[in-house]
């Protein structure tokens, strides 16, 4: 008891030491973990109003004829976009230094605010999708930067984050520059460079759903600069569902939302929501279609989380018998997950910590973060775009998890009963790759 006691003095003392000498002094991280993390170089490009800074050779103020001079000779495939673009041909042609400044030492990378001088509406519509919270646009880069796995994991896999969450900090996520050509934020296409992948496998979903397979076979034909409103293209596009008559917030219709938590869709608020979705699908479907669609997609849920929490209370019965090794303690810990040091404890599930389950894990909790987050994400998406065949594979992905995460729960109660309980290896916890990345984040 006084040993415990004492452990808990000198954790006291020592763990602000402890976390601040072991991780680099840096000043020019953004978010809660700001200390944790050093921007790379490119950062630049994906958060320019924190890290762009100009350090170019060319000195002098230039009017926008001077700039397309030189710049036809420096970067020919700019000016050609730009003159092919709508910028160029208005009345009032919109120049290079309408975005980037005019003093050369001075140049600046546009944010949305930029953009919002002259479409203030688009950015007041992306702006609104705060009020919705998680997951957003407009919330994305803070959403990662604050996440505590992107401070923590292995720096090399963390290069990736920030260009995709740059969708929050600038407009040419959808639109390409300098083209920025409404027709290419229109097809399926501008969205799958971030929307694709394990966490998030829009791509498929879409594209082997009844709409996703006439675009497939038609798409190229239709001509993309029609605005998306009601009779201008057979089937729906992401941004046609998500963005619809070009409304520049993707918030305001998710009930589910990113698929990782339990949610009752019958509140008032998710009510309205789920008006918005009718009133979508009513282009072009008759309302009980729209209907029977959203209850296949509640019920689907719902199985979903009756599998996952039947296989979470597995889990936590071997974590009060003290049978998920090596435990928390035995772990090396999140640097700034600062009360984890006093308590440390296996955190199983979303509801328990989303960023402790990606590593120093053992791996049994991490074939049940395999569960609820890859296959589950992936029966939820399917289903959400009427992409049935996919979510019945995932489905059986669950199932099959939970049958083998089962066994290996049978499997260590055996061993603990035995006291073998060196027998699961931890998949992340220490190695030369781990050390490396852990020094210089
Ligand atoms: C005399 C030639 C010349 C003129 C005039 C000129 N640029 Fe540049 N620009 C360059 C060169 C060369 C670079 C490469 C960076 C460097 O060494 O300066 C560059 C780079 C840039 C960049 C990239 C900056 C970065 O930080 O990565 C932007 C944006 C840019 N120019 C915009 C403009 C704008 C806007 C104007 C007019 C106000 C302009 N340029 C006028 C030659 C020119
Ligand atoms: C409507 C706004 C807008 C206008 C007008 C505009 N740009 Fe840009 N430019 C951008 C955006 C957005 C980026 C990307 C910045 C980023 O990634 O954060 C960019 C990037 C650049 C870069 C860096 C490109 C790279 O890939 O490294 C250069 C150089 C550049 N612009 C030159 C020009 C020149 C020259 C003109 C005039 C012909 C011009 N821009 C007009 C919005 C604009
Ligand atoms: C100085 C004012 C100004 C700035 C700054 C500006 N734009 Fe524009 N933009 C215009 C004008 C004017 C048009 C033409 C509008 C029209 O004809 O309806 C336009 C048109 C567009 C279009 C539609 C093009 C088409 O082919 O229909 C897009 C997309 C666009 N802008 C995106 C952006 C983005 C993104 C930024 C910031 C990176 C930006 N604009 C910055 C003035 C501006
Ligand atoms: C540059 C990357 C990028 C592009 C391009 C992009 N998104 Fe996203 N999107 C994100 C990120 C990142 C998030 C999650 C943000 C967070 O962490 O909260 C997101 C979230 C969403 C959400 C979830 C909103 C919610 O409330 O549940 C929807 C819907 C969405 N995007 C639709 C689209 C559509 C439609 C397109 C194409 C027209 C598109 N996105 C293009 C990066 C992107
Ligand atoms: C390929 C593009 C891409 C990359 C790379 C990426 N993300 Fe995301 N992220 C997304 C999209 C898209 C979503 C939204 C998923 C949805 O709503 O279905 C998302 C969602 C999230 C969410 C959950 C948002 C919520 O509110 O639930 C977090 C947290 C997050 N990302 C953090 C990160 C971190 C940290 C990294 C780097 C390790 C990363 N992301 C890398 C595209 C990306
Ligand atoms: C998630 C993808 C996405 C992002 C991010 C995005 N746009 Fe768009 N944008 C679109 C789509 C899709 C259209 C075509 C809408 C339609 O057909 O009705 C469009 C059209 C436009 C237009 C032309 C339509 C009009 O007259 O308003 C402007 C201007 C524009 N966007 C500005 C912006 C600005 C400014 C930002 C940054 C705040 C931005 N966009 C970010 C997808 C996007
Ligand atoms: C037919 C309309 C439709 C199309 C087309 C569509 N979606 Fe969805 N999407 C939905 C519905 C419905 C949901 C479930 C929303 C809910 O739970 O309330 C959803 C969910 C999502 C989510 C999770 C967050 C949220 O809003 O619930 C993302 C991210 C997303 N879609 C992105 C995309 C992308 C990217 C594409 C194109 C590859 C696409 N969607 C095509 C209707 C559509
Ligand atoms: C722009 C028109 C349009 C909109 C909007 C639209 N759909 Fe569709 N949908 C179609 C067309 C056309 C088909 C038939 C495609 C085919 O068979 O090739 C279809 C097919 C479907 C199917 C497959 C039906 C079957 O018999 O296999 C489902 C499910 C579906 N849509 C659901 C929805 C939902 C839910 C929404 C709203 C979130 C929606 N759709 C919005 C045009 C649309």
């Amino acid at each position: 008891m006084r040993i415990a006691y004492l452990h808990l003095v000198a954790l006291l003392l020592l763990w602000p030491g402890f976390a601040w000498a072991g991780l680099p002094e840096n000043p020019q991280g953004t978010g809660e973990h700001a200390k944790h993390w050093q921007p790379d170089p490119m950062h630049e490009y994906w958060d320019p109003e924190t890290y762009h800074r100009p350090e170019n050779q060319v000195e002098g103020v230039f009017t926008g004829e001077e700039c397309l001079e030189c710049h036809t000779a420096m970067t020919p495939g700019i000016v050609k976009d730009w003159k092919a673009s709508r910028h160029a041909s208005t009345p009032k042609p919109v120049l290079c230094p309408a975005c980037h400044g005019e003093d050369h030492q001075k140049l600046v990378f546009p944010t949305p605010q930029t953009c919002g001088v002259c479409h203030p509406q688009r950015v007041a519509q992306m702006e609104e999708e705060k009020k919705y919270g998680f997951p957003s646009h407009a919330l994305a880069m803070e959403r990662a930067v604050d996440s505590k796995h992107f401070a923590d994991k292995p720096k090399a896999e963390l290069v990736s984050c920030l260009q995709c969450h740059s969708v929050a900090t600038k407009c040419d996520s959808c639109h390409t520059r300098h083209r920025f050509d409404p027709a290419e934020a229109r097809r399926p296409e501008a969205c799958l460079t971030c929307h694709s992948g394990p966490p998030h496998p829009d791509d498929n979903a879409y594209f082997s759903s009844a709409h996703g397979e006439k675009y497939k076979k038609e798409g190229t034909l239709w001509d993309w600069g029609k605005p998306l409103a009601k009779g201008n293209y057979p089937i729906p596009t992401c941004a046609y569902c998500h963005m619809k008559d070009g409304n520049h917030q993707v918030a305001d219709k998710a009930v589910w939302k990113f698929g990782i938590r339990e949610i009752n869709p019958n509140t008032a608020e998710n009510e309205i929501k789920r008006k918005r979705w009718h009133g979508v699908c009513a282009d072009c479907h008759p309302p009980e279609m729209a209907s029977l669609f959203f209850q296949e997609l509640d019920t689907e849920r719902q199985l979903a989380w009756k599998k996952l929490y039947d296989i979470e209370r597995l889990l936590k019965n071997l974590r009060s018998d003290g049978l998920l090794v090596p435990s928390a303690r035995e772990r090396p810990l999140y640097p700034m997950d600062w009360l984890a040091r006093l308590f440390p404890r296996e955190r199983i599930g979303f509801y328990e910590g989303q960023a402790s389950a990606f590593y120093n894990v053992s791996a049994i909790e991490r074939d049940y973060f395999e569960m609820w987050y890859f296959d589950n994400l992936g029966a939820y998406k399917g289903m959400a775009h009427g992409a049935k065949n996919m979510s019945q594979h995932f489905h059986e992905r669950l199932d099959a998890d939970a049958h083998a995460i089962a066994a290996t729960v049978e499997r260590l109660r055996k061993a603990g009963k035995m006291d073998g309980k060196t027998e699961i290896i931890p998949l992340w916890m220490e190695g030369e790759y781990t050390r490396f990345n852990r020094d210089h984040n």
